[in-house]
């Protein structure tokens, strides 16, 4: 008889002496702040933060680190995570023309299964109990954190403070006072930020009234596309197998193709996503992007498909694609069926090689140009000028058979009487379609 393993439902409820060792997931922001002391003394146990670099622009990472043992952390870890982000999770999105609901290239959901992972190994090396991570109960984020650690680690416990501690901002900021918790500078800025790679997310404050253009100080990438350069900018991006590799012919990592293309295309204006969205659990949110390099690279990467697939791959992989991506904007990234979806992805980019020029301007990409040796375009067949290899006269019975159905058809709906009650139907019908 085999073992049977049991997942069972997960305690949520944890009282203070049942942790005795926390590994936090801290950004350095003021929540995930608040939370050393709070988690230390509601629960009675160390804390043990962990913060990655996955590419965000705004925190120096050492000042981070000796924050949060300033504030009590028993140890920091900094781990630097934008290769391991770029090879093994944004090339799976490019492959994929990942764009949630058709906008979003889902940057923030992406980086949540790699954090789980470096929380869950984290834990493990310092033999904690207990996982701690800043996001409310309202948002995706939790699901995707708790969906994936405790697929990994199903012994351990989740807390997510905010869930719990119902302070309001202000009772926040008090909190923070009285335990000397330094209050950030840009404390005045009215909205929630979630920064990679692949993207910029901001959230709360204006972008909440979705009758209303999202204010100018939203932006921190890009330019406003209005004041963007009078003259556009051409680059040529390489893929090979689907991943690019070049810009002008400059070879360069994955994570630092992303970073240079997220300045230039920013500073055109290229990248900026108004999009209203719905949530895992139900809610429909107006969510601001910032995602220059993923703009760029998604609408190269699409357009070098088109040129070297078939037609009936280029009509079935979108529907592949929509799959994969909301699996992965819905938490799922431990979900078996993501894994059958790349194995699709993955061959069908075997041959997404070669080079797509893109002209950057004022807000907008647009593909020039493309060459690939897998290229189906062969303009000997595509001429209109010089075509010699199309059998021109083989169109004519082509179209007889390719139409055939069609034209019954119609020539049915013409003859028929759909009229209910009229018993003449089959009569009508045999009569007319044989005259
Ligand atoms: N709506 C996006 C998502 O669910 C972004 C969430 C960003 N989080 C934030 N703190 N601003 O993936």
């Amino acid at each position: 008889m085999s073992d049977v393993v049991h997942v069972g439902s997960h305690e949520y409820k944890t009282h203070n002496g049942d942790i005795d060792r926390c590994v936090l997931l801290y950004s350095g922001g003021l929540d995930t702040s608040v939370m050393i002391k709070w988690i230390m003394d509601n629960y009675g146990c160390e804390v043990i933060t962990l913060t990655l670099d996955v590419g965000q622009t705004t925190k120096d990472l050492e000042e981070i680190r000796d924050k949060a043992l300033k504030l009590g952390a028993t140890d920091a870890f900094i781990i630097d995570a934008k290769k391991e982000f770029a090879d093994e999770y944004i090339s799976k999105a490019i492959k994929a023309n990942a764009l949630y609901e058709g906008s979003y290239p889902v940057s923030t959901a992406l980086a949540r299964p790699l954090k789980a992972k470096w929380a869950v190994k984290i834990a493990e090396k310092v033999d904690a109990d207990a996982i701690a991570h800043g996001s409310t109960g309202k948002g995706n984020d939790q699901v995707r954190f708790e969906v994936c650690i405790l697929a990994m680690k199903p012994d351990i416990k989740v807390i997510a403070p905010v869930r719990e501690w119902e302070l309001t901002r202000d009772q926040e900021i008090e909190y923070a006072k009285k335990h000397g918790i330094p209050i950030p500078v840009d404390l005045e800025s009215p909205y929630s930020v979630d920064e990679n790679l692949w993207g910029r997310s901001v959230e709360c404050g204006e972008i909440e009234y979705i009758d209303k253009e999202v204010p100018a100080d939203a932006l921190a990438w890009c330019v406003p596309p209005e004041k963007a350069p009078d003259e556009p900018e051409y680059l040529e991006i390489e893929f090979e197998h689907g991943v690019p590799v070049s810009i002008n012919n400059k070879r360069f990592e994955l994570w630092q193709l992303i970073t240079e293309l997220n300045r230039i295309g920013g500073a055109h204006g290229v990248g900026v996503i108004d999009h209203v969205e719905d949530r895992i659990v139900g809610i429909k949110s107006r969510e601001f992007y910032e995602a220059p390099a993923a703009t760029i690279l998604i609408k190269a990467h699409r357009d070098l498909e088109k040129t070297v697939l078939t037609r009936y791959e280029n009509w079935f992989k979108p529907i592949v694609d929509q799959e994969w991506t909301n699996l992965v904007y819905a938490g799922l990234w431990i979900e078996p069926l993501l894994k059958d979806l790349e194995a699709f992805i993955n061959q069908v980019n075997k041959r997404v090689t070669g080079k797509v020029i893109v002209k950057l301007f004022k807000g907008n990409v647009m593909v020039t140009g493309r060459d690939s040796p897998y290229a189906l375009y062969d303009l000997k067949l595509a001429s209109y000028n010089k075509g010699q290899l199309f059998n021109q006269t083989a169109s004519k019975g082509f179209i007889e058979i390719w139409g055939l159905q069609s034209r019954m058809a119609y020539m049915i709906s013409q003859t028929i009487d759909l009229r209910v009650g009229n018993n003449m139907y089959l009569t009508n019908k045999s009569e007319k379609v044989h005259k």
